[in-house]
């Protein structure tokens, strides 16, 4: 734990200003600074850094929070973390963290625990008698001693309980192990299971290399070929790329990264020595792992199993890379290859000159598309633009999108004018939606959210204007689920006193909610008259909250008649009368 005081110190001598110009080149706006925002990709700056209020916001993505929270967020740093970066920044001391007694690991901490635990017991079965048939598939597959050690690989006993009965020896229960997701309740019965059983494990690191989770392989054709854990706390699937900690130094050497699907697609290239590589775990890559991955490099290149080549609904993850900024090219392997078997086909230096002569997305795609429609037919033609324009409006880069504007026309024998004009019929976003897209941060929340922003951010500027909204709004008033968590974060201090609750202000700054924070605070620096915008978001919130409790209504009125439930319908109405009079909840 880091002691109050020393959060405060490094928040009250460190100029944001000054730490976030290392970073990146800001550039003096009026009373602010902009840059272009390092956490999305955009060409005009509305990445804002805010020095009376000593916070960061991008009006592009959301993304915001005090001087730590960008370091936390810059740098991928835990907490703590984050203020030993900065402590001797700010010429402040960190005392050294207490394990003794007393000192209760937190929550993550025994997940992590347990798991790590997990992997130890499964590397050592693997060396162990039981571990016999697991050690003869390895090596029929090819893998090195050295790598069984490097990946950590392990063995999960055939066995209902032997994770369970170790774990309990250990002192780490039963629930704990539940919740790592490696023991599962039995059905209807009091007690618990080993998830896996009789599979080869793979670790799964998180991108500083603490074990995150786990995924098992059968040793025969049986399915499901592989299990894995569930997504936990410390196992945030969207997040997470196979192999990350031990390529991000070769990643940042070759200033490129492989991307491959499977675990042994990982292993087999990484024994022959290609280390800049990471696995996306058969799943197609989320916005989260571009933007991890985004700290290391922006090149990238696709190693696709043959039989993936063709499918066109994941090739548009692609097109996901390339909105982010990222220069993509795909290998595509012939049909029934994976990078596994490639790489033993072809040997190391075989497998380099693949990566190295990839084709560009554009070209790669324009290949597939040639293949699956006929150019020479109008209708072929609308098919391939239909798919590649929207790539191409992905594009960052001008001249590069230009090109391949170029390519096209060329390749379909049509006028370049002609897609020009169908180009910039495409709105920017919103393109191609792919089954990615909702996990991409949300757009500009509607206007009501906008009072509530303001009001939380006047109330954090000043914490006295609590009193007035603790009277005036209820909790279930706010529509926006971070503002509300943030006053009710400021709600639970308030009782304890004002010191407790700009204690909380300070802390909310670079916690869960930083973003949310950030922005309140720059919408209520654009207000002159504190207390009559107060009074302009009351009104405006609770109109929004009264218009929404009264349309919910509506519809339970409706549903209970349709059910011809009178009873039902007369109390809802009543209800209903009770709402249009003005009623009350409150902030406990
Ligand atoms: P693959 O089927 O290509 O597996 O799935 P692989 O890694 O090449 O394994 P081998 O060569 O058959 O042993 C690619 C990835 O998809 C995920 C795993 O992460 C796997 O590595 N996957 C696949 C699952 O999660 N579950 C499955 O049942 C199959
Ligand atoms: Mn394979």
């Amino acid at each position: 734990m880091i002691p109050e005081p020393v959060v405060r110190q490094i928040q009250d001598r460190l100029d944001i200003v000054e730490v976030i110009a290392g970073y990146l080149p800001l550039k003096r706006a009026g009373g602010h600074y902009k840059a272009v925002c390092p956490f999305h990709s955009e060409k005009t700056p509305s990445f804002m850094v805010n020095p009376t209020k000593q916070i960061f916001h991008c009006f592009g993505c959301g993304v915001g929070g005090d001087v730590i929270s960008f370091v936390m967020k810059y740098e991928h740093l835990e907490f703590p973390e984050a203020i030993r970066l900065l402590a001797p920044k700010a010429g402040v001391e960190v005392p050294q963290g207490r394990d003794g007694p007393g000192a209760k690991p937190s929550d993550g901490a025994a997940l992590q625990q347990a798991v790590e635990f997990a992997a130890g017991l499964f590397q050592r079965a693997l060396h162990q008698p039981a571990g016999a048939a697991a050690r003869a598939y390895l090596q029929r597959r090819g893998v090195t001693a050295a790598s069984m050690e490097a990946l950590r690989l392990g063995y999960a006993a055939d066995s209902w309980d032997t994770l369970l009965t170790a774990g309990q020896a250990a002192g780490i229960a039963p629930a704990m192990l539940a919740r790592a997701g490696l023991c599962v309740p039995r059905d209807g019965a009091t007690g618990w299971y080993d998830r896996f059983r009789g599979r080869l494990m793979f670790p799964v690191w998180d991108h500083k290399g603490k074990v995150a989770g786990f995924g098992g392989r059968v040793l025969d054709e049986s399915q499901p070929k592989y299990l894995n854990s569930p997504e936990t706390e410390i196992y945030l699937k969207s997040r997470i790329l196979y192999g990350l900690h031990l390529a991000a130094p070769h990643i940042r050497e070759h200033d490129l990264v492989a991307i491959v699907e499977g675990y042994v697609d990982f292993l087999i290239p990484y024994q022959m020595g290609i280390r800049h590589l990471v696995a996306s775990m058969g799943t197609s890559l989320t916005a989260d792992q571009v933007h991890v991955l985004r700290r290391y490099t922006k090149r990238v290149v696709i190693v696709y199993d043959g039989d993936y080549a063709g499918e066109l609904a994941t090739l548009r993850g692609l097109d996901l890379l390339l909105s982010e900024g990222m220069s993509v090219r795909v290998v595509g392997l012939p049909p029934g290859e994976d990078p596994d078997s490639a790489a033993r086909r072809v040997g190391a230096d075989g497998f380099r000159r693949l990566l190295a002569e990839a084709d560009d997305v554009f070209a790669y795609k324009l290949k597939l598309l040639r293949r699956r429609h006929d150019p020479a037919t109008v209708e072929g033609k609308v098919a391939i633009c239909g798919e590649l324009l929207p790539t191409i409006k992905r594009v960052p880069n001008a001249p590069q999108a230009s090109e391949y504007v170029r390519a096209l026309a060329d390749a379909l024998k049509i006028r370049e004018e002609d897609l020009r004009i169908e180009l910039s019929r495409i709105p920017v976003k919103g393109v191609g939606d792919g089954p990615w897209r909702p996990r991409l941060a949300a757009g500009p929340p509607p206007a009501a959210a906008t009072a509530e922003h303001l009001l939380l951010g006047i109330v954090l500027d000043d914490p006295r204007y609590w009193a007035r909204v603790q009277t005036d709004v209820a909790a279930d008033d706010l529509a926006d689920a971070p503002v509300r968590a943030a006053f009710l974060q400021l709600a639970a201090q308030a009782e304890r006193g004002p010191e407790a609750v700009a204690q909380a202000v300070q802390a909310l700054k670079h916690g869960e909610l930083a973003s949310v924070v950030a922005r309140a605070l720059m919408e209520c620096e654009r207000t002159d008259d504190k207390a009559r915008a107060m009074d302009d978001c009351i009104r405006r919130i609770r109109g929004a909250a009264r218009r929404r409790k009264l349309l919910a209504k509506q519809a339970e009125i409706q549903a209970a008649e349709s059910a011809g439930d009178e009873p039902q319908t007369t109390a809802l109405i009543g209800e209903y009368n009770q709402l249009v009079k003005g009623s009350d909840s409150s902030w406990r």
